[in-house]
């Protein structure tokens, strides 16, 4: 009732500003337990993955905190992961506004952000305020990109850039090739040039494990939910060749079927929300049905509701992040979330592993 009050105003400010807002008035509010006024702790229900303690399953989709300055607010809030970024080497100021769209009668958001952030060294800057959510087992994830004026045919030095500088300072690593936003990103998910991506960021990560005691940081690539079936699988087998950790089923979609003939359908970038669960959840359920226990898949796209959270861990999920979801059903979605999952995941035999036949 209070949140439905709340989004009223902020969706009567134009959908930047509204961003600005909350994140302005994130700190104090969760600080002053303003927030449980429309939510409430979620139960505990830990989880490996990756090799890591997640505190629940429910994580922050990249692209909410950009910069990293708000990630123990979030984590107050109840999420278990906070995925910041896209970052980049260098800051940059993204795409020219307006750039992001609300779809209101589908709940869908279209962005075309293009990685606007600090930079690298800036975000880590931010991130020293991280330490307390990490201190309380959230998991910081950091997930990097390329810069829009790098060539695509160097993009490997970017990305390997921005793993040499996040290594010491993050719990996992996320991979993002699959923005529709910077021309010809996802073109590094063709065989020839993931294998090339692959590699570097596999053999430079090995030389940092050693200059870092043996710090081993886990990886997971984030992939489009346009590509063909075949690709893939091909991208799924590639990632369990080249030792990488998880992967993040999926980004935004090029798509505007679901939301023909709605407000702001024309508008370039990338569709989230409602219209995307259906074809995001396919891709997870394909890519469980193909590595099984292998490879562990992180789903995003379209969770709305408990149910949506839920469905995810059927189709094979380990974990699964929010961000569309948030901006229209606010933070109670998020123990909304956990607590279903957490039932769900009671009623499985063996717990921790998503149990799907
Ligand atoms: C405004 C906006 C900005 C985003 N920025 C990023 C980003 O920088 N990096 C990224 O990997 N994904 C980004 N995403 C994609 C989300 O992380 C998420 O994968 C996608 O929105 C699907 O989830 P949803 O339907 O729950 O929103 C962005 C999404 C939105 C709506």
């Amino acid at each position: 009732m209070l949140y439905s009050t709340a989004r009223k105003i902020l969706f009567s400010m134009d959908p930047e500003t509204a961003h600005s807002v909350i994140m302005s008035n994130l700190d104090w509010a969760v600080n002053l337990g303003l927030t449980k006024l429309v939510s409430r702790d979620p139960v505990e229900d830990p989880i490996e993955v990756m090799g890591l303690r997640f505190p629940n399953v429910i994580g922050l989709a990249a692209g909410m905190d950009k910069n990293g300055e708000r990630v123990s607010a979030f984590g107050g809030l109840g999420f278990g992961h906070v995925e910041v970024g896209t970052i980049t080497p260098k800051a940059q100021p993204g795409n020219p506004k307006p750039r992001l769209f609300r779809v209101i009668p589908a709940e869908g958001v279209i962005n075309r952000m293009g990685f606007n952030n600090h930079g690298a060294d800036e975000v880590l800057e931010h991130l020293r305020s991280a330490a307390a959510f990490r201190s309380r087992g959230g998991i910081l994830g950091i997930n990097i990109g390329k810069n829009a004026v790098t060539p695509i045919e160097q993009a490997v030095d970017d990305y390997l850039i921005c793993l040499r500088k996040v290594y010491e300072h993050t719990d996992y690593v996320a991979i993002n090739i699959s923005s529709p936003n910077t021309k010809n990103l996802r073109d590094l998910q063709a065989d020839e040039e993931l294998s090339r991506l692959l590699r570097a960021l596999t053999d430079e990560r090995k030389r940092l494990s050693d200059d870092c005691d043996g710090k081993y940081v886990p990886i997971a690539l984030k992939i489009a939910p346009d590509l063909q079936n075949d690709e893939i699988l091909r991208i799924a087998d590639q990632l369990v060749k080249y030792g990488i950790d998880g992967i993040i089923a999926t980004n935004t979609t090029i798509s505007r079927e679901a939301i023909k003939g709605m407000p702001h359908c024309r508008e370039t970038g990338g569709l989230s929300g409602r219209p995307l669960f259906e074809r995001s959840t396919e891709v997870v359920d394909l890519l469980y049905g193909h590595l099984k226990e292998t490879l562990p898949i992180i789903a995003s796209g379209g969770v709305m509701s408990a149910e949506d959270a839920v469905e995810k861990m059927k189709a094979g999920a380990k974990l699964v992040q929010l961000f569309t979801g948030f901006i229209y059903y606010g933070p109670v979605l998020i123990p909304d979330c956990v607590d279903a999952v957490a039932k769900w995941r009671k009623t499985q035999t063996g717990a921790v592993a998503s149990q799907r036949p």
